[in-house]
Formats: structure tokens, C-alpha cells, sequence
């Protein structure tokens, strides 16, 4: 890792809370079969992980996005690779890497409602809630986050830095080292 990253949440943290997730959704869908539902790139190890976690039967489909408007954060979303499986009256687990602005997650919710899935509920394992311009229902956290660029465990800095086994902030402007400390998942003291 570069030296001047710093540890946000250790791989072991991540692998206890994405176990409990895990745990929580497959008490959740008892008796049912998911569709997970994920949008490339940055939720793949996030997905990896949880999917192994979940112990229902599960389907999985990705989709394939991008962005434009007043920048990448402009809100307008085109898929440019669309779902293989339909999704209407299952079960839809639409699993994120991060929530910022939620805007991506906004439209993407819209569109999949649109296709009247018997249920349709949001997992990500990042809530970067600091930054929400539109409210929406997240059912499964991981753990909120500051306002930080985060690298690691799928997410990226120009394509790099995904492979990192946790998760890592850049350093901040005239920020000391070893800044910030370990991130708290929610209901945890
Ligand atoms: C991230 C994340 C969400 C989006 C959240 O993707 O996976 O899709 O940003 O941002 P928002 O809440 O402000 O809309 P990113 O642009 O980093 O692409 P990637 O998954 O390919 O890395």
C-alpha cells in the first residue's frame, strides 16, 4: 500500500461485518430465493464476499452503468449493460460497494421498480451519508463512513487500488498521519 494511506477499516472488520450481514439476510429470505443485483465495478469483492456469506439460494445479475450531466456526479444515468435475468415478482437485493450522493442508486431504483419485482431492498456495505442529496431507504449497512476518498476492497482511485484487501483513505490535504481512525459499523459502541 502507499505509505501515506491510512487503514479505514481493516480486513478483518470487513470480514466480520460482511459475515453478519450475511447472516442477517439469509434469516431475512428464509424459505426464499434472491435475485442479488449489482452494478459494475466497484461492488465485485464486496459482492464475492457476501454472496459466499448468504447461505438461502441466491441468484446473481449485474448491470453495467455510466454517468454524465454537471460531471460524473451529474445524476443521469444510461445502463449500458442491462440485467440478463428479469426480476419481476422476485426478490431483488440490489447490493452497492458506497452511497454518496445517491444519486446512481436513485435512478437505479427507480428503473428496477419499474419492472415490479415482489420486493426490491438496497445492501452496501459503504454509507457515505455525509454526502446525500436524495433520501432513500438503505435496509443493509455495512458501515458509515466520513467524508473521505476510500480506496480498497473493489473501490478505486483511477482504477487503482481495488485489490487492496481493506479499505484505505487518500491523504487529505494538510491532514497529519495516521488519520482517521477505525470506522464503527452501525449498533456497534
Ligand atoms: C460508485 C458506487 C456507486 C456510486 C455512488 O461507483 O459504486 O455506483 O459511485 O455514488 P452516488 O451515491 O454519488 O451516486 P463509481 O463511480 O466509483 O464506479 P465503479 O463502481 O466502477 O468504481
Amino acid at each position: 500500500m502507499e505509505e501515506n494511506f491510512s487503514v479505514v477499516i481493516s480486513e478483518g472488520d470487513l470480514a466480520r461485518r460482511v459475515r453478519e450481514l450475511g447472516a442477517e439476510i439469509s434469516r431475512d429470505y428464509a424459505g426464499r430465493t434472491p435475485v442479488l443485483v449489482s452494478v459494475l465495478k466497484g461492488s465485485f469483492i464486496f459482492l464475492a464476499d457476501l454472496a459466499r456469506a448468504i447461505t438461502v439460494p441466491i441468484n446473481l445479475d449485474f448491470m453495467a452503468i455510466t454517468r454524465y450531466g454537471a460531471g460524473k456526479r451529474g445524476g443521469v444515468v444510461r445502463i449500458e449493460k442491462d440485467l440478463d435475468l428479469s426480476i419481476t415478482g422476485r426478490d431483488v437485493l440490489f447490493v452497492e460497494d458506497i452511497v454518496d450522493t445517491g444519486l446512481t442508486l436513485g435512478y437505479l431504483m427507480r428503473n428496477l421498480q419499474a419492472r415490479e419485482p415482489a420486493g426490491l431492498a438496497v445492501c452496501t456495505l459503504l454509507d457515505r451519508r455525509v454526502r446525500r442529496l436524495a433520501s432513500l431507504p438503505i435496509r443493509y449497512t455495512g458501515f458509515e463512513v466520513p467524508d473521505r476518498f476510500l480506496v480498497g476492497y473493489g473501490l478505486d482511485h483511477r482504477e487503482k487500488y481495488r485489490n487492496l484487501p481493506h479499505i484505505a483513505a487518500l491523504p487529505e490535504e494538510g491532514s497529519g498521519p495516521g488519520q482517521p481512525g477505525m470506522m464503527i459499523p452501525p449498533g456497534y459502541s
